[in-house]
C-alpha cells in the first residue's frame, strides 16, 4: 500500500514516523511533483498539481475537520474525500466556547481591567435566563459544545438543516427555523461547515435579529462573517462584543479593526487544534476499514459540500 503525505504548513517528519510505526507495511513519503501514484493521501491545503497527478487515489484523509479548503480544487472523481472525525478537536472547542461564554457573561473581560486599574468592584450577578445561547451547527463538533453548555444551565438552542434530538437543546430545523432561531437566541455560536450556503451569512440582517445586548462566537469559518456587519452592529451597541478565532484572511492582516477593538477578542485559529497521535490513529483505522470493505464515519458529500 501506497501513502503520500501533502500537508502545507506542518511539519511532515513527526507525521511520517507516526504513519509508518502505525502501518510498518506501507510506503509513506512526502509528495513531491512527479511521485509515483499513491493508493491514499493524507493532506492538508494541497496544491491543484497534487490532484491532477494523484488522480488514482483511493481516498483523501483530511488533517481538519472543514473540507472547504479542499473542495475548492478539481479532486480525483473515485476518491473519497474523509474529515477528522472529531479527533481529539470536540472538547478543545467544548472548552474554547464555554470560556468565550462564561467570560462575556461573568464580565471577566470587566474584571480583568478593574483590576488592571487597581480597582475592587461588583457586578451585578446576571440571570443566565436572559442570555439564551444558538449554536448553529449541530455536527462532530456543534453537537458537542451545545452538551458542553448544557452543563452551564444556559437556554440553548440549536440549529442544523436535518432535526437532532439533543437533551436541554431547543432543536431549530432548515432556513424556515433560522429567523425563529436567532430570534430566541442571544450569543450566538458559529459551528456550521463552510459552504455556498453559509458563507456570509452572519451579516447585518442575521445580527440585528438576535436579541439586544447579543455577544457572537465565530469558531468556523472567517467567511461567514460579514466583518462590516460586525463592526456596524457593535457600533450601534445591538451587539455587545465578540470573540473571533477564524478570518477572511490568516493570519488576520495588520491594522484590520478586530486586533484593537475594545469589545473584540480574537485568537489565531487555534480553539481546536489538530492533535497528531489521535489523528493518525484514527485514520490508519480508517485505512483498515476500508480495505476490509467496511463502511467508515467521516465520508464528505462534496455535492452538500461537508
Ligand atoms: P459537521 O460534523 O460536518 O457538522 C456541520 C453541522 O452544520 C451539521 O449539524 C449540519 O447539519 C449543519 N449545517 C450544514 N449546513 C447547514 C445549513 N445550510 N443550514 C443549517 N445547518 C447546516 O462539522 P464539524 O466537525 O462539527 O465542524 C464544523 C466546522 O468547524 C468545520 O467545517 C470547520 O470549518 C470548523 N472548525 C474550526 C476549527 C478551528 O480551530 N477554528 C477546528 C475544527 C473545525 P446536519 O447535521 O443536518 O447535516
Ligand atoms: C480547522 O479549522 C479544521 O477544520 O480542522
Amino acid at each position: 500500500m501506497k501513502i503520500t503525505f501533502c500537508c502545507t504548513d506542518t511539519k511532515a517528519e513527526p507525521w511520517l514516523q507516526g504513519l509508518c510505526t502505525a502501518l510498518p507495511g506501507a510506503d509513506i513519503s512526502v509528495w513531491q511533483p512527479g511521485a509515483p501514484q499513491a493508493d491514499y493521501a493524507v493532506v492538508w491545503a494541497p496544491p491543484q498539481q497534487f490532484m491532477d497527478e494523484q488522480a488514482g487515489l483511493k481516498a483523501l484523509f483530511n488533517i481538519g475537520a472543514g473540507v472547504d479548503g479542499l473542495l475548492k480544487l478539481r479532486l480525483p472523481p473515485q476518491a473519497l474525500v474523509v474529515r477528522l472525525d472529531d479527533a481529539g478537536m470536540a472538547v478543545q472547542m467544548a472548552e474554547y466556547v464555554c470560556h468565550a461564554v462564561i467570560r462575556h457573561f461573568r464580565e471577566f473581560d470587566g474584571y480583568e481591567a478593574d483590576m488592571a486599574a487597581g480597582r475592587w468592584g461588583y457586578r451585578k450577578p446576571r440571570l443566565r435566563s436572559d442570555f439564551p445561547i444558538g449554536v448553529m451547527g449541530l455536527g462532530v463538533l456543534g453537537e458537542r459544545v451545545a452538551r458542553a453548555l448544557v452543563q452551564f444551565e444556559f437556554p440553548i438552542n440549536g440549529w442544523s438543516r436535518s432535526p437532532k434530538a439533543i437533551e436541554g437543546v431547543r432543536a431549530f430545523t432548515g432556513a424556515e427555523q433560522f429567523n425563529a432561531f436567532l430570534g430566541a437566541s442571544r450569543v450566538l455560536v458559529n459551528l456550521l461547515p463552510l459552504t455556498s450556503d453559509t458563507t456570509n451569512l452572519i451579516n447585518k440582517d442575521t445580527l440585528a435579529r438576535l436579541q439586544p445586548g447579543a455577544y457572537v462566537i465565530n469558531v468556523a469559518r472567517g467567511a461567514h462573517l460579514v466583518d462590516e456587519d460586525l463592526l456596524a452592529a457593535i457600533a450601534s451597541g445591538h451587539v455587545a462584543g465578540a470573540t473571533l478565532d477564524v478570518f477572511r484572511t490568516e493570519p488576520l492582516p495588520a491594522g484590520h479593526a478586530f486586533w484593537s477593538h475594545p469589545r473584540i477578542t480574537i485568537t489565531p485559529h487555534t480553539s481546536a487544534r489538530t492533535l497528531r497521535e489521535e489523528s493518525i490513529a484514527q485514520i490508519v483505522g480508517k485505512i483498515g476499514a476500508l480495505s476490509r470493505c467496511e463502511p467508515i464515519a467521516g465520508i464528505v458529500d462534496a455535492g452538500r459540500g461537508y
